[in-house]
């Protein structure tokens, strides 16, 4: 990147050069995450008796904000969840279904939502792919190839046909799975270590692909970046699993430590690095091996999350299961969501290796969409940066970002740039522009360069502020922050320049 002098008013600038493109954006890049925690699916998307319930008890006004958001793929049921969970108790009668304790979250899972529920709740909104998790915690390889089985085989075996007699004739068709979740992690029931994990996730993968041979598998990375073993994780599991998995699933989640704000606004420069690590990792794998199989990133669990805060704080004692407790509900800031912006900008800038990705989670647990029991759905500030990107970017390609400017000092990563920005040239041939002022400082005049011989007809822009980077969508006041139009943008020959506000996130529309 190439810096400005400091003395001058801060400034960026991105040229438009479609020489240059990184690549088409895979739809499973909107994908976002449900997984039995709190109130995700137990009035979240799923609450009988509610005013918009349907007949299968679930919420209208909560289905209506999902296709609103523009969500491609859902990853269920889990998550830390997924560990413990026997897929069997989800499906048949609902009054047969057995209540269990749910160990990762300390709660009760009543069974009353699973596979069934789940796929006809992603029918209606809005014809989602399932990203299905198997259970390499307590279970292993019988019951995930008995869960593939119940879901892809036609007919005439034993759990094809007890599926049919569940209600469901044709097969789920689910083709895109992920082996275990988490599994570097400590806090994960059955934790293993990478060897262990390896040879399951090798077994399990080659075993499935006799049911389903088409099938796409991703086999769990690190569960973050900073974890200790990283990167040798990666390599032991790659060395044993490479040609038989398609994706490695990356985590990350960002929160601002010991108030540090300068280096949390620039989050992102941490999740290019994570992507930058993984893909080093798969390359040097697949030269080790030989190999001409092709392994790309799945970076199915993402967001701002306030792990140490209370929200988070788990159940406790012998006698204390709660019926999905209000966990996780982080009520997302101005700043949040410009952080969240940053990391949406840096998966598009990483098309050509992260193939899919998923917003960790959908409703009410660290989400984008927030319930009151029997009450309002809302849009939290996170809702909008994401729906907007999903709605102008899909089908897409995004082009490689020739991006200058001023840049700020961080203790965590040195000095960044103040804003980080991508463009994306429409299949119709429009170009939008997602760009980011991470300064906590001062606004940022912000120049798009277009090609030589590019027609405009219509320029709009919208951003994403507030003067207080703490203001924040609440039940009582659930459109604080919603994005505005940018009356700042003007144009200059084949250049057009806006303000970015500091801490601020900017969507610029060129057709
Ligand atoms: O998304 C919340 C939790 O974060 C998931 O259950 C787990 O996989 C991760 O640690």
């Amino acid at each position: 990147m190439r810096k400005y002098p400091s003395g001058h008013q801060a400034r960026a600038e991105l040229e438009i050069d479609d020489n240059f493109r990184i690549g088409s954006i895979n739809d499973r890049l909107f994908g976002s995450f449900v997984e039995h925690l709190g109130r995700c699916v137990y009035t979240g998307i799923y609450e009988p008796g509610h005013p918009t319930a349907d007949q299968d008890g679930f919420r209208q006004d909560v289905i209506n904000l999902v296709k609103e958001l523009g969500v491609t793929t859902i990853r269920y049921p889990g998550g830390n969840f997924v560990s413990g969970y026997r897929w069997e108790d989800g499906i048949g009668p609902l009054e047969k279904r057995p209540k269990r304790l749910d160990l990762a979250w300390h709660s009760i899972e009543t069974n009353q939502f699973g596979l069934h529920e789940m796929a006809k709740w992603m029918e209606k909104a809005g014809s989602h792919e399932f990203m299905e998790a198997v259970n390499l915690g307590t279970r292993g390889l019988q019951e995930a190839l008995d869960l593939l089985e119940y879901v892809n085989i036609p007919a005439g075996t034993k759990l094809s046909d007890m599926r049919r007699t569940n209600g469901r004739e044709k097969p789920f068709n689910i083709k895109f799975w992920c082996l275990g979740n988490e599994m570097d992690g400590p806090w994960q029931i059955g934790h293993k270590n990478a060897e262990d994990y390896g040879t399951l996730a090798a077994e399990t993968a080659a075993s499935m692909r006799m049911i389903d041979p088409d099938l796409e598998l991703a086999v769990c990375g690190s569960s973050s970046h900073s974890m200790e073993s990283f990167g040798s994780w990666e390599e032991a599991v790659l060395q044993k699993t490479y040609d038989l998995v398609d994706y490695v699933s990356c985590h990350a989640y960002y929160s601002p430590s010991d108030g540090d704000m300068a280096s949390f606004m620039a989050s992102g420069v941490d999740m290019n690095a994570f992507i930058k690590d993984v893909v080093a990792v798969i390359d040097a794998t697949k030269a080790r091996l030989k190999s001409k199989h092709e392994v790309n990133i799945s970076f199915d669990e993402w967001n701002v999350w306030y792990q140490e805060a209370e929200p988070s704080k788990l159940p406790e004692g012998i006698g204390n299961w709660p019926l999905a407790p209000r966990l996780l509900e982080d009520s997302y800031s101005l700043a949040d969501a410009v952080v969240f912006g940053d990391l949406l900008i840096t998966l598009l800038q990483n098309t050509d290796r992260v193939k899919a990705a998923s917003l960790a989670q959908l409703v009410n647990v660290i989400a984008p969409i927030m319930t009151e029991p029997g009450g309002p759905a809302w849009r939290q500030t996170t809702f909008y940066p994401f729906s907007q990107v999903a709605k102008l970017a899909r089908g897409g390609s995004v082009l490689k970002p020739k991006l200058a400017g001023s840049t700020y000092w961080t203790a965590k990563y040195g000095n960044v740039p103040e804003v980080n920005a991508v463009a994306v040239r429409g299949i119709e041939g429009s170009i939008t522009v997602f760009a980011v002022n991470r300064s906590l400082q001062h606004p940022v005049r912000f120049e798009v360069v277009l090609p030589e011989q590019e027609q405009v007809s219509s320029a709009q822009a919208w951003t994403l502020h507030d003067d207080d980077i703490n203001a924040r969508n609440t039940l009582e006041d659930t459109e604080h922050v919603i994005p505005r139009a940018n009356t700042s943008l003007i144009r200059n020959g084949r250049k057009y320049n806006l303000m970015l506000p500091s801490v601020s996130w900017n969507v610029i529309r060129l057709i």
